[in-house]
């Protein structure tokens, strides 16, 4: 083999002669690069495997490799090394990797993967598609691409067990085919769980053989034309979960109780409290009917239900939902207040923590555990029950203090139907959380604080969430307009998973001491253009534009497209820009920039993004004064409170009473401010204001107030603000001083 170059491609001096290094999300733990020619892919090419397990992966392989270069390569089991070859093998002995983890160089004309399972060999194949160039995920043979691999050596293990996204198909179903689709763009990204929200108010998807009018009564809401619906037959189901395993994704079914499952109750009205006859809601709510606790008929219902479940999801994991149940029925149930007291019962809490225990306990006599959403954490379930954080990490910290396995899953920066931005053009997404932008999705690492090292290791990893309850709200903009080889409602979902879903993946692959916000935009920008090859019908990013004003009173505006093979388009005159409009290449020199707007094209300017157009937000404040400085994303404190300063010299300019206030213009989080100091000449301390305030669409208490006395000429005055995001860094906001 080559002797390796430890040296970092940025940090080299002759990185004009070395290859620079692949563009790999998530980014790998180790990455290398050797001193030797890149590996060429062509018809030649062998894919060899050795190891019980590899075959599937190296025929999954082949198969990916295929459509866009045209090569049908021979898969053949054999240990044997050299030629243009892959080879794939599984060693159990490899040592410090995790069971997902896998090495792979490239060197010699080869490419030689190693890992101790298929799931990691599978994770080594991921990795394998991204060290060629993007059109390598073409459908068609793409033509006048040469199949190059940059030579490296890789070491990789994933941080995290669990990296997890949530499908919602009750709110709206999704075609197999979509799944599938989806699985594939997990798979991408080594995401290994699909948490497959199956069961809501608003649908049943499931097949259950002994209950079919779950899925006739339960899978379908309107009447006549408005009819809408559709299921999963078990046979979809065992098509899809061996699609998954296949791709190293475990899915995890979610049934929902005691809450959140009205067409249950709609089908089999004895499974509610009073008996009720129900219809499937076409409008979003959450019902107050649950499945009765006191009956037995619901026990006998809920056992054959998950009977059923457990042979059709091999995984160790059951989620049974939990959250949202309102007790305003079982308070007047007379079966269900009959339970109480027999079982002891002090409120319906515990009744749910009852009812919660003893599906934990049936489905532990079939080997498996469940898993939750936060509200069942205090509700007597055994420390082998998994918590879905979602609320707040507070309930990550006490379960996993407690011994539970904990996924997190916090609404600020994993619920992926909740907009990116609140620019004009973003569909109709969740509005009960502020945006979250794409930064926002990546800046947060998944153990608490307050953890000591053994408790964080129940910290299994993530979950994104894709709830669908906006199919309710809008389903005629959401669903009825076909897109480019997709219907809008997947168009829909895949841009409100991408490219946030990369950031989750690394969030949950990459060591936190590995991970860099600015570094990850650098790789997204390869990943944009395999979307691109892909189809995928992703957020592209809006530019992001650097403006400085110029003494002759004109403005440099300068750009880099965020995807390789993207273009940044521009117009001077408040105008949308088209494909046909002036390209951005660099910077340009412009004598206004109230009318100018730009947008990011994809490769081939198949589709643009929504519009930059500059805010001049000093004019939008200037009843608070003067702007003295801007906070932006990645200068603030993370949680905790960091020193900012802010130049305020010129306009301190002499004694009296100074309002200093804290405008947010954008970014994913508030502003916390803990208080401000200001100091004279660097040292000499003026004068603080140190009460809490915040800011935001419901900004309190965001002025602060100086009193300046002994003022004197030529003096430079400095504002220290300690400050911070709320729930990160994603923060940006002006700072403006004002004269009382
Ligand atoms: C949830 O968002 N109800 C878990
Ligand atoms: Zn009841």
């Amino acid at each position: 083999m080559k002797a390796i170059l430890i040296l970092c491609a940025l940090l080299t001096p002759f990185a004009s002669v070395i290859a620079k290094a692949p563009s790999i999300v998530p980014k790998p733990q180790e990455l290398r690069l050797i001193a030797d020619k890149p590996f060429v892919l062509n018809a030649s090419t062998q894919i060899r495997y050795d190891g019980n397990g590899g075959k599937a992966v190296a025929e999954l392989l082949a198969l990916g490799l295929r459509p866009a270069t045209g090569f049908d390569l021979p898969v053949s089991q054999s240990d044997k090394r050299g030629g243009n070859s892959i080879l794939l093998t599984i060693q159990s002995n490899l040592k410090n990797l995790k069971e997902e983890g896998y090495v792979l160089t490239v060197a010699d004309g080869e490419i030689t993967a190693s890992a101790p399972t298929a799931r990691g060999l599978f994770n080594a194949t991921r990795t394998i598609l991204q060290l060629f160039p993007p059109q390598i995920h073409s459908s068609e043979k793409a033509s006048n691409v040469t199949w190059t691999a940059t030579a490296c050596s890789i070491k990789d293990t994933p941080a995290f067990p669990w990296r997890g996204m949530m499908l919602d198909v009750s709110r709206y179903f999704f075609t197999k085919e979509y799944v599938k689709r989806y699985l594939d763009m997990m798979a991408l990204h080594k995401l290994n769980t699909l948490h497959w929200h199956l069961i809501d108010d608003a649908g049943w998807r499931i097949e259950i053989k002994k209950y079919p009018k779950l899925t006739e009564i339960g899978g379908f809401r309107g009447e006549g034309e408005n009819r809408y619906g559709g299921f999963y037959t078990q046979e979809d189901i065992k098509e899809i979960v061996a699609y998954a395993a296949a791709r190293n994704i475990t899915i995890v079914p979610e049934i929902e109780l005691p809450a959140h499952t009205l067409p249950a109750l709609v089908a089999y009205p004895h499974l509610g409290c009073f008996g009720k006859q129900f219809q499937v809601p076409t409008r979003h709510f959450i019902s107050q009917d649950l499945y009765c606790a006191g009956k037995e008929t619901t026990w006998t219902f809920l056992e054959d239900v998950f009977t059923e479940v457990c042979e059709l999801f091999p995984g160790k994991y059951i989620h049974i939902g939990g959250d949202e149940a309102k007790y305003s029925r079982w308070k007047k149930c007379p079966d269900c207040q009959e339970r109480m007291k027999k079982e002891g019962l002090k409120s319906e809490h515990e009744l749910q923590g009852w009812m919660t225990t003893r599906v934990e306990k049936f489905l532990k006599t079939k080997g498996r555990r469940i898993i939750g959403w936060d509200e069942i954490l205090h509700c007597g379930v055994s420390s082998d029950a998994g918590i879905m954080t979602w609320h707040k990490p507070k309930t990550a910290v006490d379960g996993a203090k407690r011994g539970n396995p904990v996924v997190m899953s916090l609404t600020g920066h994993a619920y992926f139907d909740v907009a990116e931005s609140k620019l004009p053009g973003e569909p109709p997404t969740a509005g009960w959380i502020p945006p979250i932008s794409l930064e926002k999705s990546y800046q947060w690492h998944p153990v608490p604080n307050g953890l000591t090292a053994a408790e964080a290791k129940n910290i299994l990893g993530v979950n994104g969430c894709i709830w669908t309850d906006q199919f309710l709200h809008n389903t005629k903009t959401l669903a009825d307009k076909p897109g480019k080889g997709t219907t809008a409602s997947e168009a829909y979902v895949d841009y409100l998973s991408l490219p946030r879903m990369a950031a989750l993946a690394e969030v949950c692959w990459t060591n936190k001491e590995s991970r860099d916000y600015d570094n990850f935009s650098g790789r997204m920008s390869t990943m944009l253009a395999r979307y691109t090859v892909l189809d995928y019908q992703y957020r592209i990013p809006v530019p992001e534009v650097s403006i400085k004003p110029n003494p002759e009173k004109t403005y440099t505006l300068s750009a880099t497209p965020a995807i390789a093979g993207g273009t940044i388009r521009y117009t001077l005159d408040g105008s949308a820009p088209t494909a046909d409009s002036k390209a951005l290449n660099g910077s340009i020199n412009v004598a206004k920039i109230d009318q100018f707007r730009a947008a990011t094209f994809g490769p081939n300017n198949q589709r643009r993004s929504l519009l930059y157009q500059h805010v001049d937000s000093s004019n939008k404040f200037a009843k608070h004064g003067k702007v003295i400085g801007k906070w932006k994303s990645g200068q603030v404190g993370d949680k905790k409170a960091k020193v900012v300063t802010f130049d305020a010299t010129g306009h301190i300019n002499s004694n009296g009473i100074y309002i200093i206030t804290f405008q947010y213009t954008g970014g994913g989080e508030r502003l916390d401010i803990d208080g401000i100091e200001v100091v004279r000449n660097d040292t000499d301390p003026v004068g603080k204001d140190m009460h809490h305030g915040f800011t935001g669409s419901q900004a309190k208490n965001n002025t602060y107030r100086i009193h300046v006395k002994n003022y004197e000429t030529g003096a430079s005055f400095k504002i220290k603000a300690h400050i911070y995001g709320d729930e990160g860094t994603d923060s940006n906001g002006v700072v403006l001083i004002r004269k009382k």
